[in-house]
């Protein structure tokens, strides 16, 4: 039997010996297309987000609500980050409780737009403290993942969005607004929409979201790769900036480390925490800071969000 070479990308080649040499060569390496690996997304980086939103949050009442100064500087935050890292920014203004809203709408040049991969969080607090776990985390989680797409200068075959919704907490009105914009076209253009909203939950679960099967594989092989249990996310339908797009046939998916209560001992097992203990006793309260944050949670979805974008935007 001819010795096989197992080239990355899962192709074999036959190598031919005919006394001593090789009669057949692998091809170039071009001709096998190997997927590009995802960059490890700095924590620290992430947490610097988050205490440029505490900062903001703190200087404006304590809040970055809808129809609040601290929403809009947040907003402000976030484009300046993405215009310096060229991507192409898109603010989508919108009006809810006589109070303008606005959500951040993030393109990548280049890649097929007819397969967008669209990765979305709510940048909205609610009014009683500064949201740093909901949801700074997910929001500054895919900011992160935007800049590493920019550092590496990472060219998928697909197009990357990114986008930050405003008024989730009235109840998913940016992300419902920008789904109802969309053409029927554009709607069907995009492939997949990942939604992160609480993922540095201080008791963390890894709750997954059990909607694409395809989506929710990716996420899983992530967390088998690290050895991470994860749990399926039902509870959530219906819960964040996913429902929107779920309702109008896009693929969802995306990834949520708990708010109310961890409810079994085989989950407290799992996660090590206790039965009964809330997985964020600050959930939508004024403790919600910069304190209320799991890093190990925050680091491992970071990583998740972007192992997600890079293998199912190629
Ligand atoms: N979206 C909720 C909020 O901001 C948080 C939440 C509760 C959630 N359960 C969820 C998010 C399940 C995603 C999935 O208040
Ligand atoms: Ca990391
Ligand atoms: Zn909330």
């Amino acid at each position: 039997m001819a010795p096989r070479i197992k080239l990355a990308a899962g192709v074999s080649v036959v190598m031919l010996l005919t006394g001593g040499s090789i009669v057949g060569a692998a091809p170039a390496p071009t001709a096998a297309p190997t997927l590009a690996a995802a960059p490890d997304i700095p924590v620290a980086n992430v947490k610097a987000h988050l205490a440029q939103l505490q900062s903001i949050a703190t200087a404006n009442g304590g809040n970055r609500a809808h129809g609040r100064t601290g929403y809009k500087a947040s907003l402000d935050y976030v484009k300046a980050k993405l215009d310096a890292a060229g991507f192409t920014t898109t603010i989508q203004q919108f009006t809810s409780s006589s109070r303008t809203g606005y959500n951040l709408i993030a393109d990548w040049p280049g890649g097929d737009t007819n397969k967008v991969v669209l990765s979305g969080s709510h940048l909205d607090s609610v009014t009683a403290g500064a949201g740093i776990n909901d949801n700074g985390s997910g929001s500054a989680a895919i900011l992160e993942t935007a800049l590493a797409v920019s550092r590496t200068n990472y060219q998928p075959t697909k197009h990357l969005r990114f986008a930050w919704w405003g008024a989730e907490e009235l109840g998913m009105v940016g992300s419902r607004y920008y789904v109802n914009s969309l053409t029927t076209a554009n709607r069907q253009k995009i492939s997949g929409y990942l939604n992160f909203d609480m993922i540095g939950s201080p008791n963390p679960g890894y709750y997954v979201y059990d909607d694409d099967p395809a989506i929710e594989k990716t996420f899983k092989d992530y967390y088998a790769g690290i050895g991470v249990p994860t749990e399926i996310e039902t509870e959530g339908d219906g819960r964040s900036d996913h429902a929107p797009f779920k309702s109008a046939g896009v693929p969802v998916g995306g990834l949520f480390s708990g708010a109310d209560y961890i409810k079994t001992s085989a989950q407290a097992t799992k996660w090590g925490g206790t039965a009964g203990l809330a997985f964020d006793r600050c959930y939508h309260a004024s403790c919600d800071t910069t304190a209320n944050i799991n890093d190990t949670a925050l680091d491992r979805n970071s990583d998740a969000i972007a192992y997600a974008v890079w293998s199912l935007s190629q």
